[in-house]
C-alpha cells in the first residue's frame, strides 16, 4: 500500500479552495488507480483539523535535534505521517503574496529538517489558490522548501480562483488530470524519483555544513553521519540507496 500524505494551510478545512482542489487530483489519481494492483491510504490534513502551535524560537531543533512543543500538539503526528509517505502535497492559499501564516508556522515546525534532507526519496506536488494574483511567490517559496527537504517536486498547480469561478475549468480540468496521472504514475511505479540539478546542490551544500560540524559532534553531523548520507557522492547516489523505501 502507498501512502499520499497531504497538508493544506487554510483554516476553511473542506470547503477550502486549495482543499477542494487537491482533492479533485486526489480523486481523479484514485479513480486511475482502479484496477490496478496498488491501494492509496490518503492522510488529509488542513490547518483546521489539526493543532500547530507557533515556534517559540528556542532552536532546540537545530541543537538538539528535537522540537519541545511537539508533545503538546499534533506535530509529532504529522511528522510521522509524513515520514512514512510515499509522496507529499503541500498546499496553501495566497494571502498577501505570500503563503498562509498556518502554512509557514507548519514549515517553521520542520525548518531543521530542511538543513537534513529528511524526506529524499520521497516526490511530491505543490498547489496554491488565489483570487487573481501572487501565486508565483508560494509556488517558488514551497518549490525551495520542498527541495530542500530532499522531496523531488514533480508538479507545481496554482489556480486562480476568479477564472474557475468564471467557469473557466477547463484548464483546470485538463491540469488536474495532468497532475493526478503524475501521481498515479509515481504511485505505480511507472515513474520513479529522480534527482537534477537544484536537489544536486542543495545535497552538497548540505553535507558540508554538516561535515563542519564533525568537531563538536553537532545534530546535522550525526544525522547525516547515521542515515548513511555522508557516505554518498551525490543526491543521485542517495536515492539509489532509499529507493527501497520510496515509490
Ligand atoms: C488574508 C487574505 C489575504 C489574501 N491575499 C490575496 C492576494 O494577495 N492575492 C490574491 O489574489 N488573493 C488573495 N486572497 C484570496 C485567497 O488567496 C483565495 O481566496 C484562496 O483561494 C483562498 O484559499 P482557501 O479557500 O484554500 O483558504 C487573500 C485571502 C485572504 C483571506
Amino acid at each position: 500500500m502507498k501512502k499520499v500524505f497531504v497538508f493544506i494551510g487554510s483554516q476553511k478545512g473542506k470547503a477550502s479552495n486549495t482543499a477542494g482542489l487537491t482533492q479533485k487530483i486526489l480523486d481523479n489519481a484514485v479513480n486511475s488507480l482502479q484496477g490496478t494492483q496498488e491501494e492509496l491510504k490518503i492522510d488529509f490534513y488542513t490547518a483546521k483539523d489539526v493543532n500547530i502551535k507557533s515556534c517559540k524560537s528556542c532552536l532546540n531543533c537545530f541543537n538538539n535535534g528535537f522540537c519541545p512543543l511537539d508533545k503538546t500538539d499534533d506535530m509529532a503526528m504529522l511528522k510521522a505521517k509524513m515520514l512514512e509517505a510515499d509522496f507529499i502535497i503541500l498546499g496553501s492559499p495566497v494571502y498577501a503574496h505570500n503563503v498562509s501564516g498556518d502554512m509557514k508556522k507548519f514549515i517553521d515546525r520542520i525548518s531543521n529538517w530542511t538543513h537534513l534532507m529528511k524526506l529524499a526519496g520521497k516526490a511530491g506536488i505543490i498547489v496554491s489558490t488565489t483570487l487573481s494574483n501572487g501565486n508565483m511567490f508560494v509556488l517558488d517559496y514551497l518549490y525551495k522548501i520542498m527541495s530542500y527537504l530532499g522531496i523531488k517536486v514533480v508538479g507545481k498547480f496554482s489556480a486562480n480562483i476568479i477564472d474557475y469561478i468564471n467557469q473557466d475549468i477547463q484548464i483546470s480540468q485538463k491540469e488536474i488530470s495532468n497532475y493526478a496521472s503524475t501521481l498515479a504514475d509515481y504511485i505505480q511505479g511507472k515513474r520513479i524519483v529522480s534527482s537534477d540539478d537544484y536537489l544536486e546542490r542543495l545535497f552538497n551544500v548540505m553535507k558540508q555544513n554538516a561535515i563542519q560540524q564533525k568537531a563538536y559532534n553537532g545534530q546535522e553531523y550525526l544525522h547525516w553521519k547515521e542515515s548513511g548520507y555522508l557516505d554518498y557522492y551525490s543526491f543521485d547516489e542517495l536515492l539509489q540507496h532509499v529507493s527501497s523505501k520510496v515509490v
